[in-house]
């Protein structure tokens, strides 16, 4: 009675894995559990069989006790859980990614199947950290940056350098980028940190932030000197004014005489 039950269970699931046809997602370098979801309290599983590509690859078999790995493909990364019938996938690659079906089978019923689509994902790629705005304001450089990331459904957050003590303003993730605004002091060097992330995943970005005071600091002694300068600009117009002026045309011409008179 209890085995009909858990067949009746062990069905419904199949039925419903195979109508979906489960999909699981895995990274690379990682290992993923591909579940049956087998209550072993009430399944006694007799034997086990995955196999990938077109149920004729069997990559490993649990039969009476006797465990064998007939297909090289998956050497040395495979974990059966005998049991449940999980089976564990270490080290995973990009092609790892395959149908991967499971054939059940307990002392009482017939073989039931449920097949999983694995799909590996490459490691999380590190996210762009762009320079907005950096200018100096009263003794004071204003900072923003914005962090990107060229996949959707990741979550950023920016994590100023330890001890950073200035007040920082950062916006929400919003179209896969997020904006830091901050102030540094000037002659310092600050790394700002961009981390992304899922719910597997990880990388990280760093910008090393430079107050722009070149500029800045030139025009301030710019300022400071203008009047000068126009003054100086100005004595120098009225001089040369003054000159054209006054200078007799002879003088021009006597100087033009000279020159001729030297050619020959
Ligand atoms: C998969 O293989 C098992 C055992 O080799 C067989 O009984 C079953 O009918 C096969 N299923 C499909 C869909 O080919
Ligand atoms: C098999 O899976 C069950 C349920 O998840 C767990 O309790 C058990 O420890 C596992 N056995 C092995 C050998 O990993
Ligand atoms: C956000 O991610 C989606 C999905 O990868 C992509 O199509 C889109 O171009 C990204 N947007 C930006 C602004 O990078
Ligand atoms: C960011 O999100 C929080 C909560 O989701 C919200 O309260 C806040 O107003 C948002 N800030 C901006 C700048 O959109
Ligand atoms: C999203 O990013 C794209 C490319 O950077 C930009 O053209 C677009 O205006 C952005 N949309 C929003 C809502 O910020
Ligand atoms: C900031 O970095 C630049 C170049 O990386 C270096 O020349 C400069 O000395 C640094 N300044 C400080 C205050 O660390
Ligand atoms: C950002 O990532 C670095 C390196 O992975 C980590 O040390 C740091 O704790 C992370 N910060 C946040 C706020 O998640």
């Amino acid at each position: 009675m209890i085995m009909n039950t858990a067949t009746g269970l062990i069905c419904i699931l199949a039925c419903f894995y195979q109508a979906m046809g489960l999909k699981v997602t895995g990274y690379v370098g990682q290992s993923v559990v591909l579940k049956t979801r087998v209550d072993p309290s009430s399944v006694h599983l007799s034997r086990i069989q995955w196999s990938i590509y077109t149920n004729t690859s069997i990559i490993v078999v649990w039969d009476s006790g006797d465990l064998r790995e007939p297909f090289w493909r998956h050497m040395g990364r495979l974990t059966l859980n005998i049991s449940t019938g999980d089976l564990q996938i270490k080290n995973l690659r990009v092609d790892d990614s395959l149908t991967y079906t499971v054939s059940l089978l307990t002392e009482t019923t017939d073989q039931t199947e449920i097949q999983f689509e694995l799909v590996v994902q490459e490691h999380l790629s590190k996210p762009d950290i762009a320079v907005l705005f950096n200018s100096l304001v009263k003794d004071t450089c204003i900072i923003a940056l914005r962090c990107s990331i060229a996949e959707a459904g990741i979550t950023l957050s920016w994590a100023p350098p330890d001890g950073f003590d200035q007040p920082f303003w950062n916006s929400n993730n919003t179209n896969n980028s997020s904006e830091l605004w901050t102030s540094i002091k000037p002659h310092t060097n600050i790394s700002f940190t961009c981390n992304a992330s899922d719910s597997n995943r990880k990388a990280s970005s760093q910008k090393v932030v430079q107050c722009q005071e070149e500029e800045p600091k030139a025009s301030p002694q710019f300022l400071r000197h203008r009047y000068g300068i126009i003054f100086a600009l100005l004595f120098f117009c009225i001089t040369i004014l003054l000159f054209k002026v006054h200078a007799p045309p002879k003088a021009i011409l006597h100087g033009g005489e000279k020159r001729e008179a030297v050619t020959p």
